[in-house]
């Protein structure tokens, strides 16, 4: 596969600064085979520290989250120039814990083009609620978030997308999609990108998200389409997240 396999860690909003340099201490001490990409999201308030303590790895850093906006007057809110000079080098956009909180396709597709003008590499999330999954309206719903995500990109901007498939009900609920289902979702993304992209969809990584762990990591991970893993409560214990990049690393 030509895609170099993708393993992120997304700490959402866990551990205190402290324990979160031990983490990232850990898991960059550990040798990190050139054949995958292994990337950790921590809170924002880490990312200093964080990026201090990875910084001679090849552990790479990402944030959860940043505004459309430029410099000015928005109270709580990170721009990308800030991330810019911590080292981050990717940002995970649309997580469904943000777009519950109310962040909009039209919000998730501006800070996709901030951050890419920006240089900032995007790992947009999409995925069904269970009563989508139910109504068997799960891939009408994905490919709709997909084209709004990419809507006004150009195919050279598209090819710098990670997209992350995570079906809501599997997230942080110990309920993981079936490799197949994971695979068939991937596809169809892929497929999707394809009709509108035609000559990038090939070098598109396309992660699963959703109660990813060692135990099931290898058979989402043996799948055609599906280039890596977003993973949240797993990522937060060491030696579960190395594993999970060695497993990267044996499927590339
Ligand atoms: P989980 O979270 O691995 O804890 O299910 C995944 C995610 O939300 O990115």
């Amino acid at each position: 596969m030509a895609r170099k396999p993708f393993i992120c860690g997304n700490w959402k909003m866990n551990t205190g600064i402290e324990e979160g340099i031990q983490l990232a201490e850990k898991i960059s001490q550990t040798i990190i085979p050139s054949s995958v990409e292994a990337v950790i999201a921590p809170p924002f308030t880490h990312l200093y520290p964080v990026g201090k303590v990875i910084n001679n790895s090849s552990l790479v850093l990402s944030a959860q989250n940043m505004s459309q906006d430029d410099f000015g007057a928005h109270t709580g809110e990170v721009a990308g120039e800030m991330l810019k000079e911590l080292g981050v080098e990717y940002v995970i956009l649309g997580h469904s814990e943000r777009r519950a909180g109310g962040e909009s396709n039209q919000a998730v597709s501006e800070k996709i083009r901030k951050a890419l003008d920006l240089d900032l590499l995007p790992i947009v999330c999409v995925g069904e609620e269970e009563s989508i999954k139910e109504a068997g309206k799960t891939e009408e719903f994905v490919l709709g978030q997909v084209d709004q995500a990419l809507k006004g990109l150009s195919q050279e901007e598209v090819k710098k997308l990670i997209i992350a498939y995570e079906p809501i009900w599997a997230i942080g609920t110990g309920k993981t999609a079936s490799a197949e289902d994971a695979q068939e979702m991937a596809k169809s993304i892929r497929q999707k990108i394809e009709s509108l992209y035609p000559s990038v969809s090939e070098d598109i990584r396309i992660l699963y998200g959703g109660s990813a762990k060692a135990a099931n990591a290898a058979s989402i991970l043996e799948k055609e389409d599906v280039d890596g893993l977003l993973i949240g409560g797993a990522s937060l214990k060491a030696d579960e997240f190395i594993t999970m990049i060695q497993i990267g690393a044996d499927n590339d």
